[in-house]
């Protein structure tokens, strides 16, 4: 027997935060490279104290009720949290938290480079020589769009989204973004940016960059209807969450030349099988949800889950709570 709190996480994370829930607490660790079945996940997460989920597992009435009343914390390893069911968290008082902040400019230099990649052409360049097709240099070969002073729309004008907006202001990209909260105006002075409504951003941008949460209200926000207001040399980005944008409707304007190309982080479904349309055509950049895979990154956002987590268990204020209406 032991008084040490009983805590699941449900995947390795990084040593940053693995050893300190270690030395506190009695761990149960899924192992796996793939998350554990909804089953073992709920068999497991029963009697815990504390769990330190991931985006892959969702959190909700089904799961908190297999957890049990000692449940004290839910510690997400990621900034969304789309996973995780919050009314139902909080009604239970339980405190849930996030990891904001520390991610930021390590996704949007995944975004910008996912914006380069389609516009230039970069994956189908690479297969071009790797199959032995280079022959010569080509004055019509692999040609595609200019980024530097192209215009740059951003949907979802928050932490992500201004870095991206930086990163494209130091191309010479006039700025345009549409998010239901206006920046201030030294803030849009300061990256050159100017709100306006969607389907004005859709149709005047070069490129349109998506930062929303996923929310009911922004689930397919990029449809077939949004699709063709864009320009047929138009380049979309989505490094937000998969269903923000319709991937029947983007499979058709990519085929169709509606748009020029995507560059996707995340898709819908994820994973996206090896034989979705998506993934073989050409003008479709897709990379398996990495945009915050860097060592560095993954160490801090490791570290700060087990700060969450911890607090938690010690009946603290989380640092980063999702829900902190659960306090008052
Ligand atoms: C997040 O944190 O929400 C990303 O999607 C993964 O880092």
């Amino acid at each position: 027997m032991t008084d040490r709190p009983r805590v699941l996480v449900t995947r390795v994370i990084p040593d940053e935060g693995l050893e300190p829930v270690r030395e506190a607490c009695d761990v149960d660790l899924w192992s796996d490279e793939l998350p554990p079945p909804r089953d073992e996940l709920l068999r497991r997460v029963a009697g815990v104290d504390g769990l330190l989920s991931l985006l892959t597992d969702r959190v909700d009435d089904e799961l908190l009720d297999a957890a049990g009343p000692q449940l004290k914390v839910v510690s997400n390893f990621a900034v969304g949290f789309d996973n995780i069911d919050v009314p139902a968290v909080t009604r239970r008082g339980i405190p849930a938290g996030n990891t904001p902040g520390v991610l930021t400019q390590t996704t949007a230099d995944l975004a910008f480079a996912l914006l380069m990649a389609a516009a230039r052409r970069i994956p189908e360049s690479v297969d071009y020589v790797r199959n032995g097709s280079w022959q010569t240099w080509g004055p019509m070969l692999l040609m595609g769009v200019d980024v530097h002073g192209a215009t740059l729309g951003i949907v979802g004008f928050g932490r992500i989204g201004r870095e991206v907006a930086r990163r494209g202001r130091g191309f010479g990209m006039p700025i345009l973004y549409h998010d239901v909260h206006p920046a201030t105006a030294a803030e849009e002075a300061e990256l050159g940016a100017r709100r306006v409504e969607l389907d004005e951003l859709l149709r005047e941008s070069d490129f349109v960059s998506l930062h929303v949460n996923l929310t009911p209200e922004t689930h397919h926000l990029v449809d077939a209807d949004a699709l063709k207001v864009m320009k047929p040399t138009a380049v979309l980005v989505n490094t937000s969450r998969g269903p923000v944008v319709d991937p029947d409707a983007l499979t058709d304007a990519l085929r169709g030349g509606e748009i020029f190309a995507a560059g996707l982080d995340v898709t819908e479904p994820e994973p996206l099988p090896a034989d979705h349309p998506l993934v073989s055509l050409p003008n479709c950049v897709v990379v398996p949800h990495i945009a915050s895979a860097s060592r560095v990154t993954r160490g801090k956002m490791a570290a700060m889950a087990a700060d969450n987590l911890l607090a938690g268990l010690r009946g603290e204020r989380l640092p980063t709570p999702i829900n902190p209406e659960v306090y008052e």
